[in-house]
């Protein structure tokens, strides 16, 4: 649905899970618009967010970890280019 671009949302439930998308629009209440560039960078190469707490999976920040500087900053500058959803 292109009007909740990276709104999250349902994703995943097994028996060891229930996964649930997090917001990641930039809107300031219910996404990550109020979040600095170096809380982004560790919550994508470290897989902890902005409160402190570890992200669960499915999440591949294990793959992510490896991710430069640069591009890291890429995906942050397009992340907030992106209409916030509530
Ligand atoms: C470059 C691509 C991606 C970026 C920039 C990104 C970014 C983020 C950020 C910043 C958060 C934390 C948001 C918050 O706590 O409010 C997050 C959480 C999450 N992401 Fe990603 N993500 C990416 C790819 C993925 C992929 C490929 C998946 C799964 C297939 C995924 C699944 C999730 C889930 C389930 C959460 C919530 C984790 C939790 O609350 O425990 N993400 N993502």
């Amino acid at each position: 649905m292109a009007e909740k671009n990276l709104a999250g949302g349902f994703m995943e439930e097994n028996p060891a899970f229930r996964a649930v998308a997090a917001n990641i629009a930039p809107d300031r209440e219910t996404g990550i618009g109020a979040w600095s560039d170096a809380e982004i960078a560790r919550a994508i190469r470290e897989g902890i967010r902005r409160d402190g707490r570890v992200m669960g999976p499915p999440m591949p920040c294990e793959l992510y970890r490896k991710l430069s500087d640069a591009d890291t900053a890429a995906i942050i500058a397009y992340l907030r280019t992106i209409p916030p959803q509530d």
